[in-house]
């Protein structure tokens, strides 16, 4: 590939284009770093640890040097120290979330929390947008472009079909409460990563417990794998009623497919049709036939 330096002005623009093209919308840095790299590094050497009680040597220099004690304790592989660091951090936003009052409280830990990365990149914190204490939750992924400039969920060309589907079974914005999964926008709209959902998914538990919801809608398939007991995919998961636990009560809750997945699919609009059918008939008092869950 020509460095940078070699490219034309026009070979710059098409470079240009074809990130932004594959979502790259956000300079971090001048140069490209390899994180995958990073973390397949392995730890540096450490120095020796020297012996204990070395030979006294009257002045002269010692002839001989106690070899250092092999230590037992495996070195920790890479991986199982980035375990170790997602864990304390999953930690310390467990106990932040568990401590929030009410919505507001929960709203300035998330903004004083400093355990994911997406909160530097984004321009702000997404919460919530709806009524707080609906009968309906809908939990999505995370914010796009036009959330993250908002500062609210569900507002750009997804959060304008959403806006659609509630209204063809009757519901609008304020008769639902709508949040995310990861409150922050990840650069260049990509899935968050494990560790990013990790991080934040005691706030989002949180914040379905403060809403209290009786029914729990999760949007895509990160929404489902983060908030309900499923082993299969989205297509195959959808449209089913799970019970969950929120707070100290089981409450029905169903995947759907994700507004953006319908935007770039629209045949598959039927099955959100019909789940839109199902969450309305519940509405209307119907007990939802529950799934096992697997
Ligand atoms: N997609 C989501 O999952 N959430 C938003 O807020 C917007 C788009």
């Amino acid at each position: 590939m020509a460095a940078m330096d070699d490219l034309t002005r026009e070979g710059l623009a098409a470079a240009l284009a074809f990130q932004s093209n594959a979502g790259v919308d956000l300079a971090l840095d001048d140069a490209p770093h390899d994180r995958f790299a990073e973390f397949a590094r392995p730890e540096p050497a450490r120095p020796q640890p020297r012996a204990a009680f070395p030979a006294p040597t009257n002045g002269e220099p010692p002839t001989h040097v106690a070899p250092a004690p092999v230590s037992k304790a495996p070195a920790r592989a890479p991986n199982a120290a980035l375990a170790a660091d997602i864990a304390a951090v999953a930690a310390s936003a467990q106990a932040q979330a568990a401590q929030a009052r009410d919505f507001e409280d929960l709203r300035a830990r998330l903004e004083a929390f400093d355990g994911c990365a997406l909160k530097n990149t984004a321009t702000q914190l997404v919460f919530e947008d709806g009524a707080r204490g609906a009968q309906v939750m809908f939990v999505g992924e995370a914010p796009g472009a036009e959330e993250d400039r908002e500062g609210r969920p569900f507002v750009g060309r997804a959060g304008q079909l959403l806006d659609r589907m509630l209204a063809s079974i009757g519901l609008d914005r304020s008769l639902v409460y709508i949040a995310n999964i990861v409150p922050w926008r990840p650069p260049g709209n990509r899935t968050p990563t494990p560790q990013e959902a990790v991080a934040c998914l005691p706030f989002i538990k949180r914040q379905i417990e403060l809403c209290a919801p009786e029914i729990l809608i999760c949007l895509g398939a990160p929404s489902m794998q983060a908030l309900l007991p499923v082993k299969d995919g989205i297509l195959k998961s959808r449209g089913k009623w799970l019970q969950v636990p929120i707070g100290a009560r089981e409450v029905p809750a169903m995947a759907m497919l994700h507004p953006a997945y319908l935007l770039r699919q629209p045949l598959q609009k039927r099955l959100a049709w019909r789940d839109l059918r199902a969450l309305k008939r519940v509405l209307d008092g119907e007990r939802p036939r529950m799934h096992d869950a697997p």
